[in-house]
């Protein structure tokens, strides 16, 4: 984006796995429901399903293992590097499975997104389903974040909730979860591509006022 003023335009999509959320993000930009234009996919994982999508979408993909490297932070910069050079003017972490470190994260300040699959601040890092299960609670769901320099802490967007319900195991609320996020982040980069949500490095605002809590999606509750 060149200036504070204009509204984002691209997006760069970042991811390790299946791809579903890419999918909804790539399907909402079809579907004229979602007004950025995805330009690159890039992952940690040249095999990825998601890359494989991406390619059949016609978007242009980086896959950039990190056993190319000699190490994490020669991995990491070569990463950043071609991102930053790409000039996206956001970045939409989709099941993207490493952590980036905080040098890396404040060249992407106020532009790269993240979902993660709880309601933050409950259960950040691993097998978030996993821990609400084992908790007893009885709603669960999905958080889209700005990403700081701390692992899934950055100021929270937007949640959306689902039920968990009796019989449940992991691989069911996963599923539940991930149809909800499909609806959740999608919506939310609309927002900000609409200028109704604005992002700096450390604060999210709505129509001009900081948002404190996060904006609650109509959910399945
Ligand atoms: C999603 O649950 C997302 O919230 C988390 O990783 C998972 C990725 O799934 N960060 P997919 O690759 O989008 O299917």
């Amino acid at each position: 984006m060149s200036s504070g003023l204009s509204l984002p335009q691209t997006l760069a999509i970042m991811v390790s796995g299946a791809g579903s959320n890419l999918r909804a993000i790539v399907e909402a930009c079809e579907g004229r429901r979602l007004s950025l234009h995805p330009t690159v996919v890039i992952s940690d994982q040249p095999a990825a399903p998601a890359l494989a999508y991406a390619r059949e979408a016609g978007i242009a993909v980086l896959p950039i293992p990190i056993r190319n490297y000699p190490d994490r932070e020669a991995w990491e910069r070569d990463l950043a590097d071609h991102l930053a050079a790409l000039e996206p003017d956001l970045v939409a972490l989709a099941g993207f499975m490493r952590v980036l470190s905080p040098d890396c994260v404040a060249r992407f300040a106020g532009r790269m997104v993240n979902i993660h699959p709880s309601l933050l601040p409950r259960h950040p890092g691993l097998h978030p389903h996993r821990q609400a299960l084992k908790a007893g609670d009885p709603v669960h769901g999905a958080t889209v974040h700005l990403v700081t320099a701390v692992v899934d802490a950055g100021p929270r967007i937007a949640q959306i909730r689902v039920p968990v319900m009796a019989g449940d195991d992991e691989t069911a609320l996963i599923e539940r979860t991930k149809s909800a996020e499909h609806r959740l982040y999608p919506l939310v980069l609309e927002w900000i591509a609409r200028g109704r949500l604005a992002l700096t490095a450390d604060a999210v605002f709505q129509n001009g006022v900081k948002l404190v809590e996060p904006i609650l999606v109509n959910d399945l509750i």
